[in-house]
């Protein structure tokens, strides 16, 4: 298959790209690197992209950042921010793919595991991650040409648990290897609209 990998350069992307790059030609995008360069917050941008990149078996999202902070002290612009980068960058990924993605081909997002395991600071992740996972699931009822949506919702992995440290206390580490199984199923499998937890 032609894969477009968004994120490609990333902690996620990287373990994307590890498991499926012995079977398929990847294309990677990022902002600042990548094969192809987009910033997905820029509509215009994401066009270009997929002007490019010409016609796409599957296409996958591993970018977005949230705001990690008190509540108490968030701001609605920053709550905003997280909404814009990762929920709007990863579905306009998805609105202005379609006409680029072959018949019975594939979008895979990536929301994470703050929707169902909670932690302070982390209420604009956690929102995000639902809007994520929620589209997926609509999405599918009305993707045309046989073409299926899905979300992977990795736990913390643990190439970035040192990163992470202190955020995510008594959550368990989920590798690599396991989370880059998850997507190859989304890419590789037949289902649609599912979110695949990697715990
Ligand atoms: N790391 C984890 O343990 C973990 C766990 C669960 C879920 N997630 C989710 O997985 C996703 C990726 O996380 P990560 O840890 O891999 O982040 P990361 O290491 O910061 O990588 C993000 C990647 O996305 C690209 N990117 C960021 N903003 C972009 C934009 N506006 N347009 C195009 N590309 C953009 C970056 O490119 P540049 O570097 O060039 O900006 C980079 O390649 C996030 O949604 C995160 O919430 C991560």
């Amino acid at each position: 298959m032609r894969i477009l990998l968004v994120g490609g350069t990333g902690t996620v992307g990287k373990t994307i790209a590890a498991a499926l790059k012995s079977r398929h030609e990847l294309l990677i995008a990022g902002r600042s690197a990548g094969d192809l360069r987009v910033d997905l917050t820029d509509e215009a941008s994401v066009r270009a992209m997929y002007a490019k990149a010409g016609k796409l078996d599957a296409v996958i999202a591993a970018t977005g950042h949230t705001h990690f902070g008190p509540l108490t002290a968030m701001t609605p612009a920053q709550f905003k921010t997280g909404l814009l980068d990762k929920v709007l960058g990863q579905v306009s990924l998805v609105l202005l793919g379609i006409p680029h993605v072959a018949d019975g081909g594939s979008f895979t997002l990536t929301s994470g595991i703050l929707n169902r395991d909670h932690i302070r600071q982390g209420a604009n992740a956690a929102a995000v991650d639902s809007a994520i996972d929620g589209f997926v699931a609509a999405a599918a009822i009305e993707m045309p040409r046989g073409i299926r949506i899905n979300a992977v919702s990795p736990g913390l992995l643990s190439d970035a648990a040192e990163a992470y440290d202190g955020f995510f206390p008594g959550h368990a580490p989920v590798s690599s290897a396991r989370v880059g199984l998850a997507y190859v199923k989304s890419v590789e499998g037949a289902l649609t609209g599912k979110v695949f937890c990697v715990d």
